[in-house]
């Protein structure tokens, strides 16, 4: 029986995924790496210097940055990043996200935070919904990010729930593989989603519902 449920937060609770998007694009451009949408749907769900990793290499750039340089290319676009978040109210739940948190509220699910972003805490209070979460794991405390599951298996730990107990809700390839890893059932949003063959499966967050769970698990 599912208990609890896991959340990634960029791109499946609130479109922040696009923010990253926009700034990884703008260092892309600063380091002379072409953009295309492959490479953005490659770095869904990456920690900040794997992402900067992954867009160096797209390029063949990375050697031409010191650690250093590395570090403030990422601090950069951090910087850009935070600009952006900045204008984030309540309104800015995706479809249907508000209504969900409240119904799984309501019938008693416990629900944790799987964010790889040291912006997380910051844009759940923005959202105004850091309340319906009983854990946030420190991205700070992990050894690996997504795609390993380390992330979703402390998530699940801060629940006190099994894996088999939980759905893990992701909009990225390596989060929809990390949930995977980590035994819980996963549920994929999008098209990124969708390539690591998730467990459940919905185009838009509009349609997630318990309902609309339950009729897809049987
Ligand atoms: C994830 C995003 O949630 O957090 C990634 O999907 C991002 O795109 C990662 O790189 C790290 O976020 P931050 O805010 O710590 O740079
Ligand atoms: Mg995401």
């Amino acid at each position: 029986d599912i208990k609890g449920m896991t959340f990634d937060l960029d791109g499946v609770i609130t479109d922040t995924a696009s923010f990253h998007e926009k700034a990884w694009h703008q260092t892309a451009n600063e380091v002379g790496t072409v953009w295309t949408q492959a490479l953005a749907d490659q770095l869904k769900g990456l920690s900040r210097m794997d992402s900067l990793a992954l867009i160096l290499k797209a390029g063949h750039h990375e050697d031409d940055y010191t650690q250093a340089e590395k570090v403030s290319l990422a601090e950069k676009k951090n910087r850009y990043y935070q600009q952006l978040i900045t204008k984030l109210t309540a309104d800015d739940l995706l479809p249907g996200i508000g209504a969900f948190l409240n119904e799984l509220r309501s019938a008693g699910y416990r629900m944790s935070i799987a964010s790889a972003s040291k912006n997380a805490v910051t844009i759940l209070k923005q959202l105004q919904i850091t309340d319906y979460f009983q854990g946030i794991v420190d991205p700070a405390s992990l050894s690996a990010g997504k795609p390993d599951p380390e992330i979703f298996i402390k998530a699940g730990e801060l629940l006190a729930l099994p894996p088999m107990a939980l759905i893990g809700l992701e909009d990225a390839a390596a989060g929809v593989q990390s949930i995977k890893a980590a035994g819980q059932t996963a549920l994929g949003i999008g098209l990124a989603a969708k390539k690591a063959e998730p467990d459940l499966y919905f185009d838009r967050t509009q349609d997630i519902t318990l309902a609309a769970i339950h009729d897809k698990m049987n």
